[in-house]
C-alpha cells in the first residue's frame, strides 16, 4: 500500500490568511538564519555547532509545544519542520519572543527532512494532532504509517521517545492498531490514566485547547524505541 514516504505529496494548506508585516520579516530574516540547510546531509554539529540531544517535531503548526520545549531545554537542539507559512511565521514569533537559541525550522515536508538525518540521532519525534484523514479511503495519507514509522524508528536512538498526540478517535485507534503492531516501539503506558491524562511537559497547544473546547477528548502516546 502506498503511504506518505512513497507517495510524498503534501495535503492539506500551506497558507492561510495574509501575514502581518512583522510575521512577512520574521520569514524573510529569522527564517534563513535559523533555517535548516536546503539539502544535503544534517547533523547536531551542522545545525548547532555541537553534538547534542536532538528532538524533531513533525507538523509543529504554529509551534507553542516546540518553543515550550526549547525553552525547557536550552542545551538540547530542536528541529522543527510545517509546510504550512502561517505556522512558521507563528513559530518565529515564539523563537523571537523567548530568545529561544536553539530551535532550526524549515518549512515543508518533515519527512524530507527526517530522512537527511543520521541514523540513531534523536532522543524525542513529537507527532501532534497529525491530520486525522478520517476517511478510509484516505487512510494512506496518514503519517501513523508503516512507511513514516520506519523512518522515524531508524531515526531515533535506542532509549529515544516517540510521543503522539490526538484528539480524533479513529486516528487514535488506527494508531493503536497501527503501533502495537511494531515491534521496535515499547508503549509507555500501564494504566489508561496514561494516556488519558497529560504527561509532564507536553504543554496544551492551541489546537487541543481548541479540541477540548468544542468536546473532544485528548489521548497522550508515549512510546519508547525498544
Ligand atoms: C491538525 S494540525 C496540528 C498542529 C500542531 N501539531 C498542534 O498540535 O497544534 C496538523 C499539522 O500537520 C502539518 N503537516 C501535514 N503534513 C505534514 C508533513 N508532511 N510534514 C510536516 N507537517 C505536516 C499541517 O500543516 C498542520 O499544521
Amino acid at each position: 500500500m502506498e503511504d506518505p514516504t512513497t507517495i510524498r505529496r503534501l495535503y492539506g494548506r500551506s497558507k492561510g490568511r495574509p501575514l502581518r508585516v512583522g510575521q512577512s520579516a520574521l520569514i524573510e530574516e529569522l527564517l534563513p538564519a535559523i533555517g535548516v540547510p536546503a539539502e544535503g546531509p544534517i547533523d547536531s554539529a551542522l545545525l548547532f555547532g555541537d553534538a547534542r540531544p536532538l528532538h524533531f517535531e513533525i507538523g509543529f503548526g504554529a509551534g507553542e509545544h516546540l518553543a515550550y520545549r526549547a525553552d525547557l531545554l536550552p542545551d538540547h537542539g530542536f528541529i522543527g519542520v510545517e509546510p504550512f507559512l502561517n505556522g512558521v511565521a507563528a513559530a518565529l514569533g515564539h523563537v523571537q519572543g523567548r530568545h529561544l537559541a536553539n530551535v532550526r525550522l524549515h518549512m515543508g515536508d518533515a519527512l524530507d527532512v527526517l530522512e537527511r538525518l543520521p541514523d540513531a540521532s534523536l532522543r524525542f519525534v513529537y507527532l501532534l494532532h497529525p491530520d486525522p484523514w478520517p476517511k478510509a479511503r484516505h487512510a494512506k495519507r496518514r503519517m501513523v504509517n508503516p512507511g513514516p514509522l520506519d523512518l522515524i524508528a531508524a531515526k531515533l536512538e535506542l532509549g529515544g521517545e516517540f510521543r503522539l498526540g490526538t484528539d480524533d478517535p479513529t486516528y487514535c485507534r488506527w494508531a493503536m492498531m497501527v503501533m502495537g503492531g511494531r515491534r521496535d516501539f515499547e508503549w509507555l503506558a500501564e494504566s489508561a490514566a496514561d494516556f488519558l491524562a497529560r504527561p509532564g511537559g507536553w504543554p496544551e497547544t492551541r489546537y487541543e485547547a481548541k479540541a477540548r473546547r468544542a468536546g473532544r477528548e485528548v489521548w497522550y502516546f508515549r512510546y519508547r524505541r525498544a
